[in-house]
């Protein structure tokens, strides 16, 4: 029994003293908060690794958030609004700028000027506020692509769709075919869901057809119109044949489920699901092309993307920042481009031979994401979150048949014009 007594006794003392050890290892505790959609949350871990290797007086936390952009926000705001400094740095999508900024610190002020060397100015614009502040680091672009089973087109001898009505009739010929072997096959998966995702599908759409991105820069609303109407009739008309009802509660990685088990002959996602999609059983061969064009427009993604802020709560902002700039240079990008099929900021690394290598997309699609179109969130700040709500609200009850395409239409118009009054 004494035996037993000192050994928990011993084990206590080097419990402590090894607990002590670890903490007394670093002075201060970084806390990341990212997104974990396909593989990028493993990637950040590993370069917080890194960084710690480096920098042993450094503890990094990587802390995930909500999949989906809009709860990730509402979550986000929980922490700002009560100016905690629980997190000190955020992964900020594109379209926040406008709505984040006062919790975000001027990253100039922490000498960012010399981390922006070689990133893409259209980010760096993006990222900046009308005073002139950098309010995230650039970190990786996204723009929307139409996947599709290369293996099914060539089964049945098709060539890759170029316009939204080719996809159709592709889709359905591919579909009408597997079904008789699968009857989970679906022609088309997309993100349906009332969320941000399926504002940026209805972009492609509209944009596709040369029908806008619904305000233009002079803050006029561009929704009510002949093209977006004809897509948005398409887009019915596709709703239980080539795509699944099942689609109005489907998010980036709902879509990718179907996909990656086989069940789909065209997908629509953002550059994530490439390398995703090389690791799938059920698809012997696919292939990545730019969004369809509609009969008047020519293909359009929508801009995404994620980049990286630090709280004006942080109680370590410059210990915040200098991680920001190792996680957004060169070396961590192309990390993420080769393990996470993450597309840079940075110019060069499209001429990368390892990145292309691993994923020759990106070089293929450059100029895709070079002239990806943006959302309208610098013409609605600090209200885009209220514009897109108006637009995927809207747009979800057509597509579940409770409005009729033009009654949707309308209905936004007048919203859309009601939030630029604020
Ligand atoms: C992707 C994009 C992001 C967008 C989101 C919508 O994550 O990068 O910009 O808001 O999808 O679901």
């Amino acid at each position: 029994m004494k035996k037993a007594i000192i050994t928990f006794l011993i084990l206590t003392l080097a419990i402590f003293a090894g607990n002590n050890a670890v903490q007394a290892d670093y002075e201060t505790e970084l806390t990341i908060a990212v997104g974990e959609v396909g593989a990028e949350y493993d990637t950040v871990v590993a370069a917080a690794e890194q960084y710690m290797a480096e920098n042993p007086e450094i503890y990094i936390e990587v802390i995930d958030s909500p999949a989906e952009s809009g709860e990730r926000l509402s979550y986000f705001l929980t922490h700002f609004e009560r100016e905690s400094p629980e997190v000190d740095i955020y992964q900020i999508d594109v379209i926040w700028p406008g709505i984040l900024e006062e919790h975000l610190v001027d990253l100039y002020e922490f000498g960012a000027e010399e981390h922006l060397e070689g990133h893409f100015d259209f980010i760096i614009d993006n990222n900046t506020t009308p005073d002139g502040e950098l309010i995230a680091m650039p970190w990786f672009i996204d723009a929307g692509m139409l996947y599709y089973r290369a293996d099914l087109l060539e089964k049945y001898e098709l060539d890759v769709p170029e316009t939204w009505s080719e996809l159709e009739e592709k889709a359905r010929i591919i579909m009408e075919g597997e079904r008789e072997d699968n009857p989970d096959f679906e022609g088309f998966v997309w993100q349906g869901a009332p969320y941000e995702g399926l504002t940026t599908n209805v972009l492609e759409w509209f944009a596709s057809n040369d029908g806008g991105n619904f305000v233009s820069e002079d803050r006029e609303v561009t929704v009510l119109n002949d093209n977006n109407l004809y897509m948005l009739e398409k887009v019915i008309g596709w709703m239980g044949d080539i795509t699944p009802l099942a689609v109005t509660g489907f998010i980036e990685e709902d879509s990718r489920a179907v996909w990656h088990e086989g069940n789909a002959a065209f997908m629509r996602n953002w550059p994530y699901a490439y390398g995703m999609t090389e690791e799938s059983e059920a698809i012997e061969d696919f292939g990545v092309t730019g969004i369809p064009a509609g009969p008047r427009g020519e293909s359009a993604s929508a801009l995404g993307g994620w980049h990286l802020g630090v709280s004006q709560y942080s109680e370590n902002p410059e210990e915040a920042v200098e991680f920001a700039f190792f996680l957004a240079g060169a070396e961590i990008q192309k990390m993420r481009a080769i393990q996470a099929s993450l597309p840079p900021t940075i110019e060069e690394l499209y001429g990368d031979e390892e990145i292309l290598a691993e994923n020759p997309l990106f070089e293929e699609f450059l100029h895709i994401f070079e002239t990806a179109v943006p959302r309208p969130s610098a013409q609605t700040a600090p209200y885009y979150e209220a514009a897109s709500e108006a637009i995927f609200s809207e747009i979800h009850l057509a597509l579940t048949g409770e409005r009729d395409a033009l009654t949707a239409l309308e209905n936004l118009e007048i919203e859309l014009e009601e939030i630029l009054q604020w």
